[in-house]
């Protein structure tokens, strides 16, 4: 179960499938409105002037759709994309060949942009200030600068931690945008695009049952629909209903918040474990046998959202409510 709510985790099934599932421009994009307004006028006001869009990062937990973001802006400014991984790029040499690569207006996509070594980093700064890339050639006494101008292109930079970022890199981006969670609505209008791109048809109140189970992600949700018609496709049912949907859903033991199993002993270890907090993060993360950066990252951004934790100074605390969606059992049967 944890792994169908891990918004972390791409499978190639999703790799594949999100390329359709992608929307392709501004006005296909799904929630995020206040960003899109932004975006919509940088890109135009860029468009005019033909100029390249000054670079962009984008921030905020994962699964919200910021690589979808960065090949809507490719496709907005008619460039093409090239997508790479923060920690994949380990060499000077491995950013030379990739920024050289590099036509004019083209996108580059540096995803986990917080993991660039520190060295790839300051290579960086020049690249996007000027569009030029400076080296260091040969050895010790023979050691020297040499220049490369490169095309003018718009870095597209995805974390998932800011704070992480050196403040050089940061201010270095012209445009900075956070992607917040969905709301229900926003996620049950994705989920019915989703729908229409399988060529199904699903109820309002059977995609409202995906929604607010998806932790305002449209990762998650898009993983239950494929689940859900899978429940369909065997059934033989056409239409997706709510009988369906429900039976589904309790099948695949996704709880009515969204919880998985994580978060269930998260919330559980620090309420009968830890007598309801406060407790260190370090802590509560080897009781449950979790990685303290996956639940920082992951989990405890939406249990905050949904008002079941806080974190104060001496450690983590579950509210009152965490209390009662165990004693309502919410996510028994
Ligand atoms: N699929 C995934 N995220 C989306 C979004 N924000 N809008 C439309 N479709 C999406």
């Amino acid at each position: 179960m944890a792994r169908l709510l891990d918004p972390n985790e791409q499978n190639n099934e999703e790799v594949e499938l999100d390329q359709t599932l992608r929307p392709s421009c501004l006005e296909e994009y799904i929630g995020q409105e206040d960003m899109k307004a932004n975006l919509k006028v940088f890109i135009g006001a860029a468009k005019k002037r033909n100029e390249t869009l000054d670079h962009v990062l984008l921030y905020g937990p994962p699964g919200l759709g910021k690589t979808t973001l960065a090949y809507v802006i490719a496709n907005e400014m008619g460039g093409h994309i090239r997508l790479v991984n923060g920690p994949s790029i380990e060499k000077p040499s491995d950013l030379a060949m990739i920024l050289s690569s590099l036509s004019a207006g083209d996108i580059l996509f540096i995803d986990e942009i917080h993991r660039l070594p520190r060295i790839i980093e300051e290579i960086l700064y020049s690249a996007m200030e000027d569009f030029s890339l400076t080296l260091v050639v040969g050895h010790d006494d023979d050691a020297r600068n040499i220049s490369i101008d490169l095309p003018p292109f718009t870095l597209v930079g995805a974390t998932t931690k800011p704070g992480d970022l050196s403040s050089p890199l940061r201010d270095r981006f012209g445009i900075v945008n956070r992607l917040d969670y969905y709301t229900e609505d926003e996620i049950r209008r994705i989920v019915k695009r989703t729908a229409r791109v399988y060529e199904m048809s699903i109820d309002d109140e059977a995609a409202n049952a995906i929604a607010i189970r998806s932790r305002g992600t449209p990762r998650i949700a898009n993983r239950i629909f494929r689940r859900v018609r899978d429940f369909a496709s065997y059934a033989e049912q056409k239409n997706i209903d709510i009988a369906l949907t429900d039976d589904a859903l309790k099948k695949l033991k996704i709880d009515d918040l969204g919880l998985d199993d994580v978060d269930n002993r998260y919330l559980e270890a620090i309420i009968n474990r830890f007598a309801g907090g406060p407790v260190g993060l370090e802590t509560l993360a080897s009781t449950i046998g979790e990685e303290i950066n996956n639940l920082e990252e992951v989990y405890e951004p939406y249990l905050l959202k949904l008002g079941l934790i806080n974190k104060t100074p001496r450690g983590r605390v579950a509210t009152e409510k965490a209390y009662r969606h165990f004693r309502v059992g919410l996510y028994h049967d």
